[in-house]
């Protein structure tokens, strides 16, 4: 009885739905729900049903009667407005609004395509990683601030016996010893893109943000081919007229390191309001540590290899022509101002 009372149903349903006047919907009224209708004849069947299911039964013949009637009048109204409407078929439609890609999606293909030119493959590794690969195994001491709280992300899981705690990557380098892992046997060319999380947030920091890190292994690498390397992005990504310096610095991964500095684009070296003297950080480089090379079971007496790692939104932010005053505003949800890009 009770599929009966579905099909019934479904079938009336889908009929109201073809109806296209008032007159084919009072003919369906009538041939369901009249003196004489499929549905009454189902009600007046119900004192035939076992007394234990005859209440199942009426709920069920209820509720499709509900239905019915409801769908009924849904159909007398939409036949109505539409009878009432005039639609001009010749005026042109609304085209859907196409979007683009984000500024730091874009940001990150054109620095892809940069370094492929010069061999570089493009890899992602984790953000979700272990302690070993962010710190231990790049020459960090059990003590280092950067294992603060108030500084990295710490997954709240227990702690794996080899690679200690979980956290959020507070920056790509632990790609380098999983690069190294992986290929085993330099030459190493990889440019590692990815997603970095650190607690900071301002003008210029935000607790989520890219980095762009490269790592070059093989014999005889030196700085000379770091800052060949460098100059080579520095005059495709930014312009031909753009020049780089070294500065002495400390990295636990790297010896020795450096900071590196790009030519202001706007005064060209000169000295202007927006730059340091004629000079804008870009970030660290540095020559692999021969500790880094060893934790990735690479021979540092064989190999040598530099690495740098830079933020891809400050980095971006240097580019001619693009106004980013608060580095939050890229990530915030206002139209207005990520249209422009
Ligand atoms: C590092 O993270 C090193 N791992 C870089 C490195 C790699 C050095 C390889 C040597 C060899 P640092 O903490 O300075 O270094 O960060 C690098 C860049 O990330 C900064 O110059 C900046 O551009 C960007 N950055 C860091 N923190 C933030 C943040 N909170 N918001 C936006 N960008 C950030």
């Amino acid at each position: 009885m009770q599929e009966e009372i579905i099909s019934l149903k479904n079938e009336a349903l889908a009929q109201i739905m073809e109806a296209k006047t008032d007159e084919e919907l009072e003919n369906l009224r009538i041939s369901y729900l009249g003196r004489n209708g499929k549905l009454t004849e189902l009600i007046k069947n119900i004192k035939n049903i076992e007394p234990e299911k005859r209440g199942q039964v009426g709920t069920s013949i209820n509720e499709a009667k509900n239905t019915l009637l409801t769908s009924l009048a849904e159909r007398k109204n939409k036949i109505s407005v539409s009878a009432k409407v005039w639609f001009d078929s010749t005026i042109p439609g609304i085209k859907p609004e196409i979007g683009h890609l984000h500024l730091i999606t874009q940001a990150i293909e054109e620095i892809s395509k940069v370094f492929s030119h010069l061999g570089f493959s493009r890899v992602r590794y984790p953000e979700v990683d272990w302690d070993w690969f962010a710190f231990t195994a790049l020459n960090f001491p059990p003590n280092h601030p950067a294992r603060d709280d108030w500084e990295t992300f710490f997954i709240d899981v227990p702690e794996s016996p080899q690679y200690g705690k979980m956290l959020l990557t507070p920056h790509t380098s632990n790609g380098q010893v999983r690069e190294m892992q992986r290929i085993k046997t330099p030459p190493i060319r990889m440019i590692n893109i990815t997603k970095c999380y650190r607690r900071q947030i301002d003008i210029s920091h935000t607790p989520i943000f890219h980095q762009f890190e490269g790592l070059v292994i093989d014999k005889n690498i030196s700085v000379v081919n770091l800052k060949g390397t460098i100059d080579y992005f520095a005059k495709t990504f930014f312009g031909p007229e753009r020049v780089t310096r070294l500065r002495p610095y400390h990295f636990q991964f790297t010896e020795p390191s450096f900071e590196v500095d790009i030519s202001c684009g706007v005064c060209n070296g000169r000295g202007c309001r927006l730059c340091k003297a004629g000079w804008l950080e870009l970030g660290g480089a540095g020559m692999v540590h021969p500790n880094v090379l060893k934790s990735s079971k690479i021979n540092p007496d064989k190999y040598s290899g530099f690495a740098f790692g830079w933020g891809v939104e400050r980095t971006y932010m240097m580019k001619a022509g693009i106004s980013i005053p608060d580095l939050r505003m890229l990530y915030s949800t206002d139209l207005r101002y990520l249209r422009q890009f």
